[in-house]
């Protein structure tokens, strides 16, 4: 899909239909003469009250170019922010793209060409890459139609473009199924990436990752065919850097995931193809940073691996010894995602990476306590923390602030080791992420738990079942804001 910004009066702007969000509590604005009436009556009628969600189209519209006029509800006018524009623009993509509308003309009545622009490409996106013959319409141009021109207005759209197609790039690679993506496929897209867009991109194998001691990462990997990477992408500011700190996003890339040993039941076992959906977010987060350019220097590291079951496979009860020298206890194969990200965390500070913030598919019970609307986010900086939130609220991810207290510290005691992998039935997303806490000591740290959020189960009205892409935006607004 192409799109554009435009301050052409929408009189004449050509398009299979021109859409204009109308509110609960306000009248339809006066100087869209042409339609006036009908909107009024619209209103009048009680069809359409203007509320979130809702749409009416009107055929062969007088006075203007385009061939339909698409009424949108938004609500009320002062809840309207930038998250509910986008959540409008994602639904009128997606309904009238079923019905065969192939170019839609916005009407932005705000600046924010940002927010509708990431809307509806996100909204015309399917995760229909394997279908040979697709059932999914889509649209092929999306034109904002500004009534203000200006520096200000066009670069939020540019941005808005870059971050929704670097999200779709994170859906498309979760939407991989893992016979098509193993870990060196999956380093090889990121590599391609990198070099498409200016960045530098390092692949340590599994040689290496002996040589260096990676052996909690390293005991996970050994029951697969598919052999192990540790995709490290760096991006650094042009003209020195303007700060000391230096951002590593680290992103849990287990191609998939069957349990291991302690295997995994096989319904719904499928879906454990989304088990490196916080690998592609950071690695979608990085195409967008080497294109909008903040002042820290970013390094991504995805630790990819594939948690299968063979004669090689790790046992429950092995012993295995981390890059910072612990050794680990593993209670339970199945607790994996913990013990690939603790190398690649000691590795981040190792390169002298200031801030960590991790994303990982980790615990199914995080989708206990949150369910599938608000990543559970833990750290011990309660001050990155809250960068971390405000940059999420920013971009209308939602996130809740999960408890991380050192009385739960105890649930990960092992008999035979510095540390077992899991910690019990209650508070599984605490006890893992206390797991990864003991690696990263002192330097300020997220962990970001998207178990419940990295895939829909469900279609939204603005969004196609699967990958969401989530992440994404929030982590280029954390760079972007430093
Ligand atoms: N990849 C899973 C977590 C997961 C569950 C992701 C549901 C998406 C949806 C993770 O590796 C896992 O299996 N965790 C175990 C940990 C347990 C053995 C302590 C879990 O949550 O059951
Ligand atoms: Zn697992
Ligand atoms: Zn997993």
């Amino acid at each position: 899909m192409e799109s554009k910004l435009l301050y052409q009066p929408l009189a004449q702007v050509e398009a299979d239909a021109a859409a204009i969000v109308l509110f609960e509590d306000e009248a339809a604005p006066a100087d869209l003469k042409f339609a006036a009436s009908w909107l009024e009556e619209l209103k009048a009628s009680g069809e359409f009250a203007g509320k979130a969600g809702e749409l009416a189209v009107l055929h062969l519209p007088q006075g203007i170019k385009a061939k339909r006029l698409a009424a949108v509800g938004g609500g009320k006018k002062a809840s309207f922010d930038s998250a509910a524009l986008r959540k409008a623009a994602g639904s009128t993509v997606r309904t009238l793209k079923q019905k065969g509308v192939k170019s839609l003309a916005w009407i932005l009545e705000s600046r924010d060409a940002e927010a509708a622009v990431e809307g509806a490409i996100l909204g015309n996106f399917e995760p229909d890459q394997h279908k040979t013959k697709s059932d999914c319409k889509s649209l092929e141009s999306f034109l904002v139609v500004a009534s203000a021109n200006g520096a200000e207005i066009e670069q939020s759209f540019a941005r808005g473009v870059i971050l929704a197609e670097s999200q779709n790039f994170t859906r498309e690679l979760v939407n991989e199924p893992a016979n098509l993506l193993t870990p060196l496929v999956l380093a090889a897209k990121a590599a391609a990436m990198a070099k498409e867009s200016g960045l530098d991109c390092e692949i340590l194998d599994r040689d290496r990752m002996t040589q260096l001691g990676m052996g909690s990462l390293l005991g996970v990997a050994q029951g697969s065919a598919a052999p192990p990477a540790l995709i490290v992408v760096r991006y650094k500011p042009e003209g020195g850097h303007k700060t000391t700190d230096h951002l590593a996003l680290v992103g849990k890339g287990v191609t998939f995931d069957t349990g291991g040993v302690s295997i995994k039941p096989a319904d719904g076992m499928e879906k454990m193809k989304y088990d490196m959906a916080g690998g592609a977010a950071v690695l979608g987060a990085m195409k967008a940073i080497a294109k909008l350019k903040p002042s820290i220097p970013v390094t991504a590291f995805v630790p990819a691996v594939e948690n299968m079951v063979s004669s090689n496979a790790q046992r429950p009860g092995d012993i295995v010894k981390s890059l910072d020298g612990k050794t680990i206890e593993v209670l339970n194969t199945d607790a994996e995602g913990r013990l690939i990200l603790i190398d690649a965390l000691t590795y981040a500070k190792r390169l002298g990476c200031t801030h960590l913030v991790d994303a990982a598919t980790l615990t199914g019970a995080i989708v206990v306590a949150l369910g599938h609307v608000n990543i559970g986010a833990f750290t011990n900086n309660e001050e990155f923390l809250g960068q971390v939130m405000a940059a999420a609220k920013d971009q209308g991810e939602k996130m809740w602030h999960m408890p991380l207290d050192d009385d739960y510290k105890d649930l990960l005691k092992s008999a035979f080791a510095d540390l077992a992998n899991i910690g019990g039935r209650w508070g599984g997303a605490i006890s893992a992420a206390w797991f990864l806490r003991e690696f990263v000591d002192d330097t300020p740290w997220v962990h970001l738990d998207i178990a419940g959020t990295a895939w829909l189960d469900d279609a939204k009205p603005f969004m196609a079942k699967g990958p969401s892409g989530v992440c994404v935006r929030t982590f280029v607004k954390l760079a972007m804001g430093w």
